[in-house]
């Protein structure tokens, strides 16, 4: 994104830089833990080993290391967006008559709650049901139409359009099953305001937008600071959605991992299994603190763990939140 390299290449902490590239160094090899998302055939064969990050700060300081500049796929980061986008489209009551706000301690395609639980609400946007539910909300009587809603946001959240990556769309299409069973269900259940392959088309296109971490760190720059957009210096999102947005990322952005990711790094964030994390560090009255000002975070570590969250980058998060005093708490 050259307008925001231009505003953001100005300055770099060279000590923090120096931290990083180390921790960068260090993490990267414990992605022999994890596993690429095997479920999605395209995203198989990326490089396990691979580790990048982007911190933005308001004022103008951009730190970048390891494979930052990896394209990657957005996946469940995605839901973040699209929440923001319904908000945005149909009002914060009209979507949370239609998706709760409740953490599930369930996995993320988890179809278990929406039987259990009458009469069948999805628990929260983060996880997959709640995210095809909202997909189904956005604003347009057609696929094209509610992507093409959810694609001038990112515009004026990024500045730039959406790249599709084909390619993980067609694999995960093809491949979708329990995503089209929770789909089924939701209709079933007067949850889905659309037709099932039309929320289909819409969540997985959704999912297959390609970014970097910088674009993710500057999503989580804006969210940090209430909506309020840094190199543009409009308000972007408004301030209650965005606030709603970062206790969903805090309470069920992890999935089932959320409760540890609360009480050991304690920032919001949300992952998505192609092995993007974007978090954000919110601005802290406390003159002492490094990233006082507050910060968007953006990794990438395409190994993931039984959650879906990244292994090396979710290790490389604690050990920003540890040294740097990050948490919220
Ligand atoms: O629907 C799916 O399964 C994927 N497109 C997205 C899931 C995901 O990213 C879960 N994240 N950790």
């Amino acid at each position: 994104m050259e307008e925001l390299s231009k505003e953001y290449d100005i300055h770099v902490n060279s000590q923090r830089k120096s931290d990083l590239d180390e921790w960068v160094a260090h993490y990267r090899s414990f992605a022999i833990e994890g596993q690429t998302a095997n479920y999605i055939p395209a995203l198989r064969n990326a490089h396990l080993s691979q580790l990048g990050i982007t911190i933005l700060e308001p004022g103008g300081t951009m730190i970048k290391s390891g494979d930052w500049d990896v394209p990657f796929t957005l996946q469940s980061i995605s839901k973040v967006l699209s929440f923001i986008a319904a908000c945005l489209g149909r009002g914060i009551s009209y979507v949370l008559d239609r998706v709760d706000v409740e953490p599930t301690g369930d996995a993320f395609n988890s179809i278990i709650r929406l039987e259990m639980h009458k009469p069948g609400k999805p628990f929260n946007p983060m996880i997959n049901a709640g995210a095809i539910t909202v997909a189904s909300l956005l604003p347009g009587d057609s696929s094209h139409k509610k992507l093409e809603f959810l694609y001038e946001l990112f515009e004026n959240l990024l500045g730039k359009r959406p790249t599709i990556n084909e390619e993980v769309y067609q694999s995960e299409w093809q491949t979708s099953h329990r995503n089209r069973a929770l789909a089924h269900y939701l209709k079933e259940t007067n949850y889905l305001e659309s037709e099932v392959e039309e929320a289909l088309e819409v969540y997985l296109m959704q999912c297959s937008i390609e970014v970097t971490t910088e674009d993710i760190a500057l999503l989580g720059l804006i969210l940090a600071q209430d909506g309020y957009h840094p190199v543009s210096k409009e308000q972007v999102i408004p301030k209650k959605v965005a606030k709603l947005a970062k206790a969903l990322m805090l309470t069920c952005g992890m999935y089932n991992a959320s409760g540890k990711f609360a009480a050991f790094i304690g920032v919001p964030a949300k992952s998505g299994v192609s092995g993007g994390i974007m978090a954000l560090v919110p601005p802290s009255a406390r003159s002492e603190m490094p990233f006082q000002d507050g910060c968007g975070i953006g990794i990438y570590g395409p190994a993931i763990d039984e959650y879906g969250n990244s292994v090396a980058g979710s290790l490389l998060l604690k050990q920003m939140a540890q040294e740097w005093d990050l948490s919220i708490f």
